[in-house]
């Protein structure tokens, strides 16, 4: 197995591995936690070898929005078709912030990409912590942030998942009625760092606060952990399977191949309490 690093604040690529027939499970998870976003290329995966391969990190969860694949419940198909013009997962976010117990890591298998186009950006928010004043950390470590699936800033979770064709989704007008409290900055369980747990897409304000006073602080943390030093880009080829760290990073699949279709495999897995 050879892990090449992407970029110096986190994410590697893992060659010479077929996960089908089994691999260094204790090397492929100090390097999860070392890199926090891992990109395994050349991979022959079917949706029976993600989830065995899923289950390495953590039991399966429930994504509420989008149905699954037959026989697959927790696995489901993140697609753009060609005439489409809206992508899913197109800003910046942790994923399902708004759960209780969000999960620890995803699972994102490429079937088909665009020949050029539909990266996706990752961001090491422990860095992004890290970075920060004495003094802003203090007051970032006392706040408490509030989740919402609603994706309020971007009109809603109804209007901009109805323009995403290709996908089963479902139970967007519920979306309100998914909100979380966590810590502004939580403790990774395994590594003991910090890291940012804010998104634009998720986090609504902080609690105590009004969405006006929150806006502040909230905008310049959103701004500050996606500096590009922060950041590492995965390109994607048929077979790569990426996973990630959600306790310690951000993601946002970017939308640049207008025309093209593109579909991926998506599961998340490790059901977690942030801290
Ligand atoms: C997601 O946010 O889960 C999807 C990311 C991607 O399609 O690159």
């Amino acid at each position: 197995m050879e892990i090449c690093p992407l970029a110096g604040a986190l994410g590697a690529e893992i060659h010479g591995v077929d996960l089908r027939k089994g691999a260094d499970w204790n090397g492929i998870h100090q390097a999860f936690l070392q890199y926090a976003v891992l990109a395994i290329r050349d991979q022959q995966l079917e949706p029976a070898d993600i989830m065995k391969v899923g289950a390495r990190f953590g039991e399966p969860c429930h994504y509420p929005f989008v149905t699954g694949m037959e026989g697959f419940p927790y696995l489901f198909e993140v697609v753009k078709e060609p005439e489409d013009k809206k992508n899913f997962g197109g800003a910046w976010h942790s994923d399902t912030t708004y759960l209780r117990q969000p999960p620890l890591a995803t699972l994102l298998y490429a079937v088909e990409t665009p020949s050029h186009g539909g990266d996706t950006l990752f961001a090491n928010t422990a860095a992004a912590y890290d970075a920060l004043s004495d003094g802003m950390k203090k007051t970032v470590d006392a706040l408490i942030g509030v989740n919402s699936a609603e994706l309020k800033y971007a009109g809603g979770r109804t209007a901009q998942h109805g323009k995403i064709k290709a996908m089963k989704i479902h139970d967007t007008e519920s979306a309100d009625q998914y909100l979380s409290e966590h810590p502004l900055a939580r403790t990774h369980p395994e590594t003991g760092r910090k890291a940012l747990y804010a998104s634009r897409s998720h986090t609504t304000h902080i609690k105590g606060m009004t969405e006006e006073e929150s806006a502040p602080l909230l905008n310049y943390l959103f701004q500050h952990q996606i500096r590009p030093e922060f950041t590492c880009r995965v390109r994607w080829a048929p077979g790569t399977l990426t996973v990630w760290d959600n306790r310690c990073t951000q993601h946002n699949a970017v939308n640049d191949y207008h025309g093209q279709r593109r579909r991926m495999r998506r599961l998340t897995v490790g059901a977690q309490t942030p801290q």
